[in-house]
């Protein structure tokens, strides 16, 4: 599938949905292999041998089922060729399915399994239990109720009609409820152990992690008010929101878990240097800011720019001078990426090192409590 999208996209062939651009027959092949992951998870749920399901699975079920219910809804089309369809919905109902689509592919594609994560890992990094674990259920059903309901904001003044796009406002600003009181879940359970963070830098990325999810989905109702809607929209301050979320919160939280996993995996009793996470850890955190604050400084600069207007109703600004207002942006945003990188290469490094030196008897033995509790 993966080799598929490689080939037919450079060449042009493409549903034109955002993030849903692939033709039929790898629109089929996709929804098969996330099937059989369905099938694989929930399979080893059927055969679990304790009666109770932690509530990390249940977010990591829901993602399983919400995505592939996504994905196999708005990809539902008319095939006239093997590289051409027509979608099954026609106009705004085709852009209202896409946007369901999307803001829910960020929901449970971007949040809801690294929210489950979150609930495994965070714990265990800290050696404290969940903080609540009533809440964290009340966080599973209040989070999947409501995300489904915010796509419109991704339509504000469009050809949808006005109750809809009011209705996903709302929905938007409800749902900053149920983010943070994941969020507080998190950090909470920290309590008794916040000492750790001064030499965990593990355990930091994971709760900077959060740090930037609570960030995001405070930033995502605000930018779903129409008004402000107004001038976030088609600028940059778009692009800084989506990497708050993707940098901050996913690519932080998986770095912090993988940085849990690896030294159990291979036999070790931690990574080859805790001064590399620590600089890692670093580089990702400024990254990612600089990121944000370049964007943030871009966007609202291009809004205020396109919207400027003479007494006589025409536009102050052309758009190639917002474009090079938008310039020293750009170069922020390149370092800021370059630092996050770097920090890739490092961790690259530290695992290529922890996993070298590993010791391949424990690295047996530990595969086998693996294999056992699997059985
Ligand atoms: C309460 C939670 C959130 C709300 C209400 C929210 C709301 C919004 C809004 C209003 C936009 C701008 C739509 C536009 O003007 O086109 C947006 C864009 C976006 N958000 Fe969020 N957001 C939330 C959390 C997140 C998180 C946690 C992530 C990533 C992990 C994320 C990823 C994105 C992406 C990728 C886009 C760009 C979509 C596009 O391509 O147009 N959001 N979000
Ligand atoms: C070093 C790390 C990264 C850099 C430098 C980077 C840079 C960029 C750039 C330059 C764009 C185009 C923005 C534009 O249209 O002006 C972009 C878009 C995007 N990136 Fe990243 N990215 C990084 C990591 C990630 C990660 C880890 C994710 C997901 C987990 C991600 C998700 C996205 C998405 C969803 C968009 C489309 C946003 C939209 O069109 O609304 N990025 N990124």
């Amino acid at each position: 599938m993966i080799v598929g999208a490689i080939v037919t996209l450079p060449l042009g062939y493409t549903t034109t949905k955002e993030y849903a651009e692939l033709e039929w027959p790898l629109a089929i092949l996709l929804a098969i292999v996330w099937v059989t992951y369905g099938l694989v998870f929930f399979g080893t749920i059927t055969k679990r041998k304790t009666k109770h399901i932690y509530v990390g699975n249940w977010f990591y079920g829901a993602f399983i089922v919400v995505t592939a219910m996504l994905h196999i809804v708005n990809h539902a089309s008319l095939p006239v060729s093997f590289f051409k369809s027509y979608s099954a919905y026609a106009g705004a109902t085709d852009a209202m399915i896409q946007w369901w689509y999307g803001h829910n592919a960020v929901g449970f594609f971007l949040t809801t399994g690294f929210l489950g994560m979150m609930y495994y890992f965070v714990p265990k990094q800290a050696e404290r239990p969940i903080y609540s674990y009533r809440l964290s259920i009340v966080h599973f059903w209040a989070l999947i109720t409501l995300y489904i309901w915010a796509g419109p904001h991704h339509l504000h003044y469009t050809a949808l009609p006005d109750w809809a796009q009011s209705l996903g406002m709302a929905m938007s600003i409800i749902l900053l409820a149920p983010s943070w009181g994941g969020m507080i879940n998190g950090m909470m359970t920290l309590s008794g152990a916040w000492h750790k963070l001064r030499t965990d830098p593990i355990l930091r990325f994971l709760v900077v992690s959060l740090a930037f999810y609570g960030m995001s989905t405070f930033e995502g109702p605000m930018m779903a008010i129409k008004t402000v809607n107004s001038l976030s929209h088609y600028t940059d301050w778009t692009i800084g929101h989506v990497h708050a979320g993707a940098l901050g919160w996913v690519a932080m939280i998986s770095i912090g878990a993988i940085y849990h996993m690896i030294p159990k995996l291979f036999g070790r009793a931690q990574m080859h240097s805790i001064g590399l996470i620590n600089t890692h850890f670093w580089l990702a955190t400024i990254g990612t800011v600089l990121y944000i604050a370049s964007m943030w400084v871009n966007g609202i600069t291009q809004g205020l720019m396109w919207r400027a207007i003479n007494d006589d109703g025409t536009l102050t600004y052309s758009f190639v001078e917002a474009l090079q207002a938008s310039h020293p942006g750009f170069i922020v945003r390149a370092l800021g990426g370059a630092f996050f990188a770097t920090g890739m290469l490092f961790m690259a490094y530290n695992v290529w090192r922890t996993v070298r030196a590993s010791n391949p008897a424990e690295a047996q033995a530990a595969e086998q409590i693996v294999v056992v509790g699997a059985h």
